[in-house]
């Protein structure tokens, strides 16, 4: 608790000394945190102008909506610290498949087959019982109100937050599908396998760039992967038997310790293993150094694609600028593809439609 404090004093007296960009990610840095903001700029990050949402869309239906969010967020990380991790990248997997309509929370339905069995989730997507808490919460306080899809958000937000990462404003306002995509869970999340080319196109399919991929990529600062993700690294990239060859020699070693030629395919690893719970920018500086755990994060710095490569170095040489650019890379992919409006529903239960 102390450390959260610290952290946004921390950041209070660096958005007072700076006008630059770097620290524009906080322009409502006091929004909906319940510390009686006065100061905040009701502008969306970086200028940009998303429809449909705003950052009070609950400011008179469900006010506290942010604070019981927080508050069940707080419990469930300090029992578990990976759980930010898991949250975090709930919002994603929700986003990359037919917008951020929560269609990821459903369960099977006699219409439709739910994304939970896809290959990206399946036995790897954790965290279903927060959401239900935080549904469940608020329900009673404002029922009806806060849809699933804003919920994933709002986790995604604080999850990243009480990690040592950055706040930033949040449009919200997004309602909930009625239906799950099974086949659009497993044809449109990238395999960690990837290519930079197929990284690059994945996202561009979603209206995301290069920036916002390798930003958004930095959410692997959190979290862990199971063996069966990065075992082709270990024992046969590229069909010859042999390891990745930018993989570092005494990373390669300890991998294979975790990760046996066959079997322990559930055994897991960190995505950052020197600060697995901590949101920084040593994912970068780790990149950097041979020590991405998938191929899709070590080929950030290889291919003969320009930008990315310089970004992982940016990043990697400037905290502040990972933190705005996830920011607002966050805020963009909170945008795809939303219904708003009288479009979906707000769901009572996040496993079912109404
Ligand atoms: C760039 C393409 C990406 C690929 C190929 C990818 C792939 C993966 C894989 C394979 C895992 C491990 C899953 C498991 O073993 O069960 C993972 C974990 C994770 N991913 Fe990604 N990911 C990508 C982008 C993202 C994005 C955009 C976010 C969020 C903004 C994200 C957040 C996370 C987090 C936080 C974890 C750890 C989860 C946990 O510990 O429960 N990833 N990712
Ligand atoms: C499955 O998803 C892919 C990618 O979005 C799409 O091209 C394909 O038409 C879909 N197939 C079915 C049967 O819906
Ligand atoms: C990625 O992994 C899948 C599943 O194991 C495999 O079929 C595919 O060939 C791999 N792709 C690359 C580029 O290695």
């Amino acid at each position: 608790m102390a450390s959260f404090k610290l952290m946004n004093a921390i950041l209070i007296v660096l958005a007072i000394l700076s006008s630059s960009t770097f620290c524009s990610a906080y322009p409502g840095f006091s929004f909906g945190w319940g510390h009686g903001g006065g100061g905040g700029v009701s502008r969306p990050i970086g200028g940009l102008r998303f429809s449909g949402l705003s950052p009070g869309f609950y400011s008179q239906s469900c006010p506290q909506a942010n604070d019981i969010v927080m508050s069940v967020l707080k419990t469930a990380i300090s029992k578990d610290p990976r759980m930010a991790a898991s949250l975090l990248r709930f919002h994603f997997h929700d986003c990359f498949v037919q917008g951020c309509d929560a269609s990821v929370l459903l369960d099977d339905h006699p219409t439709f087959a739910s994304e939970k069995k896809s290959g990206p989730n399946k036995n790897s997507l954790r965290g279903f019982e927060v959401i239900d808490q935080i549904k469940a919460k608020l329900e009673q306080a404002c029922p009806e109100t806060v849809s699933c899809a804003d919920i994933l958000a709002l986790a995604a937000r604080g999850s990243t937050f009480l990690s040592g990462g950055p706040n930033w404003e949040l449009p919200l306002g997004r309602r909930d599908s009625k239906k799950a995509s099974l086949n659009g869970s497993n044809n449109n999340i990238p395999p960690p396998n990837s290519t930079i080319q197929n990284l690059v196109k994945f996202f561009k399919r979603q209206g995301l760039n290069e920036v916002d991929l390798v930003s958004l990529s930095g959410a692997h600062t959190l979290g862990m992967a199971r063996c069966t993700t990065f075992k082709q690294r270990l024992y046969n990239q590229n069909g010859n038997n042999q390891p990745d060859s930018t993989l570092e020699r005494s990373y390669y070693h300890d991998l294979k310790a975790v990760c046996p030629k066959t079997g322990g395919d559930n055994n897991i690893s960190p995505l950052d293993l020197a600060s697995p719970v901590t949101f920084d920018n040593t994912y970068f500086k780790l990149i950097m150094s041979g020590k991405g755990l998938l191929t899709s994060d070590q080929v950030l710095l290889s291919g003969n694609l320009g930008t990315p490569m310089q970004l992982v170095k940016d990043f990697a040489d400037d905290r502040m600028l990972f933190f705005n650019r996830f920011a607002r890379s966050m805020v963009k992919m909170g945008n795809i593809r939303l219904l708003t409006g009288n479009k979906g529903e707000v769901r009572k239960n996040c496993r079912r439609v109404n």
